[in-house]
């Protein structure tokens, strides 16, 4: 595996492997490395010859009461984890290096509506950090294919919509969520869980599956599934930001017609803020 900390770096690498005929794919990461990450790594490999991974806790998308210094770092792990899953490029760029012109002032991408809405409205800016350091990798990366995590759904749509916006010549892969045997989503903010909370976890995952049940069985009264989500999760001592449901495409309130809906909740467990979502297909 290679290693690089700089865009110049990135970019000969991988053009000598696209000159050669290899498709390249690309996995973009905060690090601390987890199963869930592992198995972008995986469906990565089968979608090229080459894959590229990157680490970079981007500052831009945290807000100042966010956890942006505690985020967990553990790079040399990361490296090992993903040398052993066959990664050809490791990308880990400094801060200087993405941002050099500083981040005050430095242009940013904005998906403008979905941006603001259910995320977007508990962490403003956060998405528009996202869809710029994405749209930054993919410029140095130049991949045929990047692979996102359903896990985070709006941000998938998110940038699925940038990418078809800003005419960016690469496909958007998505790879199922990856859970605990008790259906918590694999995250590296769980680590902020204590021991009880960890054992309350489950109950996001649990919320949503009983929603996504009743509308497989035929409700459509959205509202009052809403409402009764929230209120499971209350029950269980955590703060609840939102849980909705909406059209899968685009996160617009769904219609009758909708044949495909996700069910998304984000909510706070002690110092830790978890989403998670279930999609439906009817
Ligand atoms: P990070 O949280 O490190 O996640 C990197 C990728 O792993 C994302 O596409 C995310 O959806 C996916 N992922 C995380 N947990 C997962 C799980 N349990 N199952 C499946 N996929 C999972 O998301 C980010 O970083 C950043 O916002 C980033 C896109 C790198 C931009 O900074």
């Amino acid at each position: 595996m290679r290693r690089a900390t700089t865009i110049a770096e990135v970019r000969a690498t991988v053009r000598a492997w696209r000159r050669a005929g290899e498709r390249v794919v690309f996995v973009p990461t905060m690090g601390n490395l987890h199963e869930g990450h592992m198995s972008l790594i995986a469906a990565a490999r089968e979608h090229g010859e080459r894959f590229v991974a990157s680490i970079f806790v981007n500052p831009m998308q945290f807000g100042p009461n966010e956890d942006f210094a505690h985020y967990p770092r553990t790079p040399q792990r990361d490296a090992h984890m993903l040398r052993a899953a066959g990664c050809d490029l490791m990308f880990t760029p400094e801060v200087e290096q993405m941002y050099p012109n500083g981040m005050g002032h430095a242009t940013r991408v904005e998906v403008p509506g979905l941006s603001d809405i259910l995320c977007g409205e508990f962490r403003p800016g956060h998405f528009q950090g996202v869809t710029t350091v994405v749209a930054k990798l993919l410029h140095i990366c130049e991949p045929d294919a990047a692979v996102f995590g359903e896990k985070d759904f709006q941000q998938l749509t998110l940038i699925r919509r940038m990418v078809s916006d800003l005419c960016m010549p690469v496909r958007i892969i998505a790879a199922p969520t990856v859970r605990a045997a008790d259906g918590l989503a694999m995250s590296s903010r769980n680590q902020y869980l204590t021991d009880p909370e960890r054992a309350r976890a489950p109950a996001l995952y649990r919320a949503l599956r009983a929603a996504a049940s009743r509308i497989e069985a035929g409700e459509r009264a959205y509202e009052g599934i809403e409402s009764e989500g929230l209120r499971a999760l209350e029950s269980e001592g955590l703060r609840v930001d939102y849980f909705a449901v909406r059209r899968a495409e685009d996160l617009g309130p769904p219609t009758p017609e909708c044949r495909h809906l996700v069910v998304l909740t984000a909510a706070h467990l002690g110092k830790a803020r978890l989403i998670d979502n279930v999609q439906v297909r009817l």
